[in-house]
């Protein structure tokens, strides 16, 4: 039997050789509100303290020359906690978002918002595209931020649409590839998730880029999120750069 060429190019995802950085990290920040309760504090307080953290790995991940970070701050689930502590959610969402946005705007930050985001108050969801629009042109580092995000509903999204454009006949049902899908994700301009991360201990995914982490290396770590800084975050960087990564070849 003829081998096929295994040429880098050619393997999902791969965009290439494999890179020692990860062009494309997503984080789920897990365990702030454990965090707060070891101090006897208000989950509130993890949750600042997880922001603070999210600073550190942002700026780290902008000197180790990943291109983009997408971070779980807001999942489709998350609507089921307290009210209040939803509100603080939201409140640390403001303060952040007017508190940083011009310094994240000088180092060439694009903000980038995937979900359904526009079900967030008013304001926030005006700010939310302000920042969108300032930055849009910025390329150092795109930080994408997942809000009111699942991972099912933005494939049922995919499908929705080419549903329609089969039902209106601009599509054949034929052309729905795995590429005519990642094209409708919110990620499509994003580079190919290399590196998933979880920190606080728990091992699963949450509905959070499943698609995305086909190929993708998972570390789980058992660091809660404000614990995790950028030494932790050049860690697993070091971690990603002594996987192998085979897409399914030998
Ligand atoms: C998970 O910890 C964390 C979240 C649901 C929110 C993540 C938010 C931040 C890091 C703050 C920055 C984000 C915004 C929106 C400004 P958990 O509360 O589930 O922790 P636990 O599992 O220990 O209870």
């Amino acid at each position: 039997m003829t081998a096929i060429p295994a040429s880098a190019a050619s393997r999902p995802d791969s965009g290439g050789a494999s890179p020692s950085v990860p062009r494309h990290v997503a984080i789920i920040m897990d365990g702030n509100g454990r965090w707060a309760k070891k101090r006897g504090l208000p989950r509130a307080a993890g949750h600042k303290a997880g922001a603070e953290s999210v600073r550190k790995v942002l700026k780290a991940a902008g000197e180790a020359g990943v291109q983009c970070l997408t971070l779980y701050a807001f999942s489709s689930e998350n609507w089921r906690r307290p009210e209040t502590e939803i509100s603080d959610l939201m409140g640390l969402l403001r303060f952040y978002l007017k508190a940083e946005l011009s310094a994240l705007h000088k180092q060439g930050v694009r903000i980038k918002i995937i979900g359904d985001y526009k079900v967030f108050p008013e304001d926030i969801v005006k700010m939310l595209e302000d920042a969108m629009a300032l930055t849009a042109g910025n390329d150092r580092l795109t930080l994408a931020v997942a809000l009111n995000y699942g991972s099912r509903d933005e494939m049922a999204r995919a499908a929705r649409i080419l549903a329609g454009q089969v039902a209106a006949g601009s599509m054949k049902a034929d052309a729905i590839t795995p590429e005519a899908v990642d094209n409708l994700l919110y990620t499509a301009d994003l580079p190919p998730l290399d590196l998933l991360i979880r920190t606080s201990g728990e091992c699963r995914l949450s509905n959070f880029l499943l698609w995305q982490a086909a190929y993708a290396e998972m570390l789980f770590v058992d660091t809660l999120w404000p614990d995790f800084g950028g030494e932790a975050f050049r860690g697993a960087l070091d971690d990603f750069a002594r996987r192998e990564r085979r897409y399914g070849g030998l």
